[in-house]
């Protein structure tokens, strides 16, 4: 182990100037100094802390360094002297490498009571003494290419403090002074940096609470300073908080702000930054700016885009960070499950193919959307709140590479105002870009605002709106059915939609439903995500595009029957019904793939041997559609694999169709039977009379009707 005193940070040679240093703070700076090699001017007036009188304060500092032995000499000059205060420095030592503004006073009044003098006096301590000093110092520190310089401000300029407008100003002022005079020193090596500190002297004896004032030695700020003055720190311009042994950096930082007119061309009205104001006062999103270059680049940047035209009223511009957190949340909010082994991928980070549900990417877009004034904008006819809009329908599309981070910057565009009579369709466009520009995801939605048609407008969509797709007049190809769960809405709105509608019971219920209602997008989420699941080998990123629109709403707790037809050029249409109501409430629906996998087995997660059997039933059955219907009878198989019914299956014959179940309607006949028993029983291998005895087959519902079947079974079956 390397010993302390080999990596103690040292100042010998170094000259070290110190204001105020008769008590409190700046003593403490004198004493770790000296007792680091450093010369030190220990200078103080030894006033008060109002600043009348004089006293030997600085003589005993000095007597102190001494017995310590280091190196110390006083000087009682008040800092307004500043150059003789370096006279000192130079007739004792030659040099000054480190200068530490401390001196202070206090004049506390509520501001009607601060008289001129009062004023004056806080100011020439603190921020002309500070100015002064450095001014006498400045020359030397440049001829020696070499400075350290502390100006000392307070929390009390930086956030106000009842009583203090005097100090306040002039404590802020010195980060002001700092700044520049660390921009100034830059190119010879002199660092200027501020300290904030917190700490028990005579200052805040009666200020700061009893409690806490034994805790805020000063001793223990005294180091961190002592580290900004050595040669080996770097930092300028830094504003560094200590207090009790702990210390920090404190920035000014700028939020996202807001266009004030919609184009170059316009005037700012007070009544457009009154519209914006919400945005203007947003802190969620800020930056700190280095330089006063950065600040004049940001309002270049904004220029440029008014003269682009790109914050048109029908336009806004957000960024939308997110990490795996947000994507694992998005995939619980839309049902992903640990029971499923597939769906791991969706809500384990370090899973080989961690991915977003594909749907996740509507969230961008939505979420600018609704921070804006777009809908308003775009019909300004009309006023609305949560109560009186609608979710119509919703598209997105994703490109080539689908992250699972970053930060996307997304554009929302109103793309078309509809006059639908009983209200008006507002459709807007979302384009998010990853940081390289690439664009990453493109969604439309259309807001339906009840009440705001009949304004003469137009009613049909442009061709850039992506339209439904009707669902296919045959019955489905594989409907799947997923149970919500009552808490489904409470964990969906943490994905950023937080509408009260979703949530608060009182607020549904004004709204005229039961509870609070699942969001529409939650909806299209479980869906699409059984979609992907079904002909996309859950792989988000086989996924093109999808489109839905939200016909019915539905509560936490329901069961949606998710039909799907798989139909050319690898699209996957679908509708969503909630079982229990049968009522349809997602329509028109599709998923575009890049393409399609179909799943093996719907449920079991391995083959079923039955499947083919019943591929073969189903194509028999389209051959003589004539000859099925003459069964007239629905038939309903329920195969089980080590005991659990894996899949069902209908064949109904009544209205000669076949699909994978469960029944929609009735079935005169419900058949219970292995996926091994069931190959032997369409093998002929054995007879239905016999697997029914000995407990293989179990039948209830018209048992007569099940020899008809047996018939149908070995003839239909040919395999
Ligand atoms: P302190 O009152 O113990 O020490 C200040 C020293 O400055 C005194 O010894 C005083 O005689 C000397 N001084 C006053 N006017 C002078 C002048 N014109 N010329 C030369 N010396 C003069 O106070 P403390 O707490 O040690 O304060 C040190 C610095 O820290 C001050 O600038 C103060 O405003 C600042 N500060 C202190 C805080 C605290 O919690 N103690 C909080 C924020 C800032």
């Amino acid at each position: 182990m390397v010993s302390a005193n080999a990596n103690q940070l040292r100042y010998d040679g170094r000259v070290v100037v110190i204001t105020g240093a008769g008590a409190g703070l700046g003593r403490e700076y004198a004493l770790l100094f000296g007792s680091r090699g450093a010369k030190v001017v220990v200078n103080d007036l030894g006033g008060n802390f109002h600043g009348q009188g004089k006293s030997n304060a600085a003589d005993n500092v000095v007597q102190e360094v001494r017995a310590a032995g280091g190196t110390a000499v006083p000087d009682y000059n008040s800092v307004v002297d500043g150059d003789k205060i370096i006279q000192t420095a130079m007739e004792a030592f030659g040099r000054v490498d480190v200068l530490v503004n401390n001196a202070g006073i206090l004049r506390d009044k509520s501001l009607a009571r601060i008289s001129d003098e009062d004023w004056n006096l806080i100011h020439d301590v603190h921020l002309k003494g500070s100015f002064l000093t450095t001014r006498a110092a400045w020359a030397i520190m440049k001829k020696q290419n070499y400075g350290r310089i502390i100006m000392t401000s307070s929390n009390s300029g930086i956030y106000g403090n009842f009583g203090q407008a005097n100090y306040s100003a002039a404590k802020l002022g010195l980060i002001g002074l700092a700044n520049t005079v660390a921009i100034e020193g830059a190119k010879n090596n002199i660092k200027c940096n501020v300290i904030v500190p917190t700490a028990a002297s005579r200052m805040t004896e009666g200020i700061i609470p009893e409690i806490l004032f034994n805790e805020l030695k000063p001793k223990l700020i005294a180091p961190v300073v002592a580290y900004l003055c050595h040669e080996s720190c770097e930092d300028t311009g830094a504003i560094i908080e200590s207090a009790a042994g702990w210390a920090t950096k404190v920035h000014f930082v700028r939020g996202k702000g807001s266009i004030l007119r919609t184009s170059i061309d316009e005037n700012v009205t007070p009544e457009y930054v009154k519209s914006v104001w919400d945005k203007v006062t947003d802190m969620s999103d800020t930056k700190h700016l280095n330089t006063i270059t950065d600040a004049s680049l940001a309002l270049a940047d904004v220029l440029e885009k008014l003269r682009e035209g790109k914050f048109g009223e029908n336009s806004v511009t957000e960024s939308f960070k997110f990490n795996f957190k947000d994507v694992i949340l998005y995939a619980l909010g839309v049902g992903a499950t640990v029971t499923d082994e597939n769906d791991l991928r969706f809500l384990y980070e370090n899973h080989p193919d961690f991915s977003a549900i594909p749907t996740f990417f509507i969230l961008p877009g939505l979420l600018s959307v609704m921070g804006s004034n777009l809908t308003a904008t775009a019909i300004p006819h009309a006023s609305f709140d949560l109560t009186n809009i609608l979710h119509g329908e919703q598209y997105i599309e994703l490109f080539d590479s689908v992250p699972t981070d970053g930060i996307l910057t997304t554009t929302s565009t109103v793309i078309d105002v509809l006059d639908k009579k009983s209200g008006a369709l507002v459709i807007t466009q979302s384009d998010s870009y990853d940081v390289n520009g690439t664009l990453i995801a493109r969604s439309q939605s259309s807001t339906f605002v009840v009440g705001a048609g009949n304004f003469n407008g137009k009613s049909k969509a442009s061709p850039e709106v992506k339209p439904l797709v009707p669902n296919p007049k045959r019955s489905p190809d594989t409907s799947v059915q997923i149970k919500t769960s009552r808490d489904q809405a409470a964990l969906y709105r943490l994905s950023g939609d937080l509408n009260p509608l979703h949530i608060d019971p009182g607020f549904s219920t004004i709204a005229g439903y039961k509870i609070p209602i699942l969001h529409g997008l939650c909806t299209m989420g479980i869906s699409v995500k059984a979609v992907l699941k079904n002909f996309g080998a859950d792989d988000s990123s086989l996924f093109r595009a999808a489109k839905v629109r939200f016909s019915k709403p539905v509560l936490p707790g329901q069961t949606l029957r998710v039909d799907m037809w798989k139909e050319p050029n690898n699209r996957i249409c679908f509708r969503t019904v909630v079982v229990e109501t049968n009522t349809e409430v997602l329509s028109g629906a599709y998923v575009d793939f890049k393409k399609i996998v179909v799943k093996p087995n719907m449920t079991a997660g391995k083959d079923l041997q039955s499947d083919a059997i019943f591929a073969a039933i189903k194509e028999r059955i389209a051959e003589d559609e004539a000859k099925a219907k003459s069964i007239n009878a629905v038939f309903h198989y329920k195969i089980t694999d080590a005991g659990k019914v894996v899949k069902e299956w209908v064949i109904d014959l009544k209205s000669a169709k076949l699909y994978e179940g469960p029944v929609q309607g009735k079935a005169d006949t419900t058949l219970t039977i292995s996926d091994a028993d069931f190959v032997d029983l369409a093998l002929g291998k054995i007879q239905p009379q016999a697997a029914f005895m000995k407990g293989k087959l179990k039948i209830t519902g018209n048992i007569m009707l099940a020899q008809k079947l047996s018939s149908i079974m070995k003839t239909e079956a040919k395999l």
